[in-house]
């Protein structure tokens, strides 16, 4: 494919918080961004922020369901987009446990939806956020992109079904496309201008944070895993640094290259105990937990390689140390008690 400027980029869930993170890294790499949210889980305020700290770009909301594809498709039309971030999805692995119909509605047959809108604007480049739950039980130490694909939850496999569909309208279409496999998210942003805000909040280091900031208690699920401390072992990396890759993804996209899927983790198993020792050593408290049984659909370790990513898009991860990814979340949750409702 020839080499093509993109000026404007659509990013759905853009409100939310890679998204978000991420379109602030758009603007300030020099791109027009459209975010397309239907603000179940994003918010207003993290766009209009961004659009206030980075005055030169033009940063605008369209509130819309990523299932209306007449609404996707006008955004796509009224914001110029030459390349598509899909970010809007939902994705608890317990409640797609429980409810798969959910799940597969929003993340499939959405993805599908921007996908065929896509097709009939003629945007061609397309960058999607998938999961290591793609990946299911780890066979090797280190997961690469090589790795087998065999989801042991919904949510991982309604990200494959994407994944694979991609495939196809590539084939079809000519659609060019970066598949990001992220491994945990995590962090905020160093500036302290965006940071995670979920009702519920589901992940683990947000939930410490607040189980010291609130006294409401952790609960680990499973303590009887077979790993070192007998909790789950995950890969944390800094939502900053996911969005860089983001941004990288999109130059390759420009610079004419192929399709090409990556994991981004920063390659270091912490267990949830890790997790928990690092909380207490940057707040200096004790974090209030409880040890729950496992939960299903959990495995029991994942963690990247990332060599494909650093070696192919020059991504090189600035904030991937544990205390540093704590840090940032700590700062974010102190200054912004009532998430982005909090008085600035
Ligand atoms: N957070 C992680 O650790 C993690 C790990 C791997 C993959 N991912 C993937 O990254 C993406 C972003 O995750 P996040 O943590 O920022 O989640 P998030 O919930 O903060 O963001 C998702 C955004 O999508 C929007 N959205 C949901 N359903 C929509 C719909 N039907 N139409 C339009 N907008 C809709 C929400 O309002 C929200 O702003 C998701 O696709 C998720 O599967 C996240």
């Amino acid at each position: 494919m020839t080499p093509s400027a993109v000026k404007s980029v659509l990013v759905t869930g853009g409100a939310g918080y890679i998204g978000s993170h991420t379109v602030k890294a758009l603007a300030l790499a020099g791109y027009d961004v459209c975010v397309y949210d239907n603000l179940l889980a994003g918010h207003r305020e993290a766009v209009e922020r961004i659009a206030r700290a980075v005055p030169d770009r033009r940063v605008t909301l369209i509130e819309g369901d990523i299932l209306d594809r007449a609404w996707v498709l006008s955004a796509l039309r009224e914001s110029r987009a030459e390349a598509v971030f899909h970010f809007a999805a939902l994705l608890s692995v317990g409640e797609s446990v429980s409810d798969p119909a959910k799940y597969y509605g929003t993340n499939v047959i959405g993805g599908l939806t921007v996908l065929s809108a896509m097709a009939e604007a003629g945007v061609s480049r397309f960058v999607f956020s998938s999961t290591a739950a793609t990946f299911g039980e780890p066979l090797v130490t280190a997961i690469d992109e090589s790795h087998p694909q065999q989801p042991v939850n919904p949510y991982g496999e309604t990200k494959l079904v994407i994944e694979r569909a991609l495939r196809n309208f590539d084939s079809a279409f000519g659609l060019r496309h970066v598949v990001f496999r992220y491994f945990n998210a995590a962090g905020a942003d160093p500036d302290g201008l965006l940071g995670e805000d979920h009702t519920p909040e589901i992940h683990l280091i947000p939930r410490a944070i607040l189980a010291v900031l609130t006294g409401e208690p952790l609960q680990i699920f499973g303590d009887d895993y077979a790993t070192s401390d007998g909790t789950c072992i995950r890969d944390f990396v800094h939502v900053t640094d996911l969005a860089a890759a983001h941004v990288a993804g999109l130059r390759h996209l420009e610079a004419g290259q192929p399709s090409a899927s990556y994991n981004l983790g920063m390659g270091a198993g912490v267990s949830v105990r890790d997790v928990v020792s690092a909380v207490e050593r940057v707040t200096g408290r004790p974090v209030p937990h409880s040890v729950e049984p496992r939960r299903a659909g959990d495995p029991s370790r994942l963690v990247a390689t990332s060599a494909r990513a650093r070696a192919e898009l020059a991504w090189t991860p600035r904030y991937g140390d544990l205390d540093t990814i704590v840090s940032t979340a700590l700062a974010w949750h102190r200054a912004h008690p009532q998430g982005y409702g909090s008085p600035e």
